[in-house]
């Protein structure tokens, strides 16, 4: 695996690339797991040169969030990426993709506004400004996302759409461990106490799924049950628990063929998401 930690380098390359060879690339911050290297094996499985990248990119992140000790390890991610025969990994500096006097940011409206947007202020347009500068560096054909982030996946769609640009977006469903939570890297955070009262996230999109399955289309209802499993355990404290529309993200009164179930809570110090896709039987 090839490493490559400057803009000029990786376009130089990624152009030289582009001529003969199908890019699919996989953006990640780091602390792989499992999720993050599922997607790396979907863009293997379509493309020709696999490019992942790794960069805690500074301007998602809160003022009072986690930017500091978000979970690194390079080495380990180094290991994991090239047991997948990962072609380059691009794993640039702060100072690199934001010199002195930047000031160019991609605000997605809307779409970003709803869920995570209503307290994660700003953290969207971070999102989509680094995603649109790392398709500019990388020049993929296409790029991979988890649904286990829903509300960035549509973010990305519809700023790819919008501003016409010429990359594939290709979904990739959640990963989860064997008792159901949703990987992510934050779960290194939670203590074993933590890490079993987060069960109940899932558990609580199960019995939605069940609920709807059984035939309840009613979202007070359906929201009365999650938030009983979520409130259960002590310890779960709920950002949001939002039934609404797969495309526009906007809340939804009554199901009708399919909704996202979105779910952001803080288990102890750690904000936890998950999500799953409600369908009529
Ligand atoms: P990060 O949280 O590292 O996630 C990188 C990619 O892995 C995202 O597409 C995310 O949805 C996906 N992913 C994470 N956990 C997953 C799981 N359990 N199953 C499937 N896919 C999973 O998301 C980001 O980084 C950043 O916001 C980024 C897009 C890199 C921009 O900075």
């Amino acid at each position: 695996m090839k490493i490559i930690s400057t803009v000029h380098e990786m376009q130089a390359i990624a152009e030289d690339i582009r001529k003969n060879d199908l890019i699919g690339f996989v953006p990640t911050m780091g602390y792989l797991h499992e999720g993050h290297l599922a997607l790396v094996r979907r863009a293997r499985q379509l493309g020709n040169v696999t490019i992942a990248s790794i960069f805690v990119n500074p301007i998602q992140f809160g003022p009072s969030e986690d930017l500091d000790k978000y979970p690194r390890d390079l080495d380990r991610d180094k290991a994991l990426l090239e047991k997948e025969k990962t072609d380059i990994l691009f794993f640039p500096a702060g100072t690199d993709m934001y010199p002195d006097h930047y000031s160019t940011f991609i605000d997605v409206k809307n779409i970003g506004d709803h869920l995570c947007g209503r307290n994660r202020v700003g953290h969207f347009t971070g999102v989509a400004t680094v995603v649109a500068k790392l398709f500019n560096i990388v020049k993929p054909h296409f790029a991979v996302f988890g649904q286990k982030d829903f509300q960035q996946l549509k973010v990305i769609e519809r700023m790819v759409k919008d501003l016409n640009m010429d990359v594939k977006i290709v979904s990739y469903p959640t990963v989860r461990e064997s008792d159901g939570l949703a990987m992510s890297s934050r779960n290194t955070y939670l203590s074993p106490g933590e890490r079993e009262r987060a069960l109940a996230i899932n558990q609580s999109l199960k019995k939605a799924e069940k609920l709807v399955g059984d035939g309840l289309r009613n979202v007070a209802e359906l929201k009365k049950a999650v938030t009983e499993i979520l409130t259960s355990k002590e310890g779960v404290d709920i950002e949001y628990v939002s039934f609404c529309d797969t495309e526009t993200l906007e809340d939804i009164d009554v199901i009708e063929k399919k909704a996202l179930l979105a779910i952001a809570c803080r288990v102890g110090k750690t904000r936890l998401i998950d999500n799953t896709i409600l369908t009529e039987a």
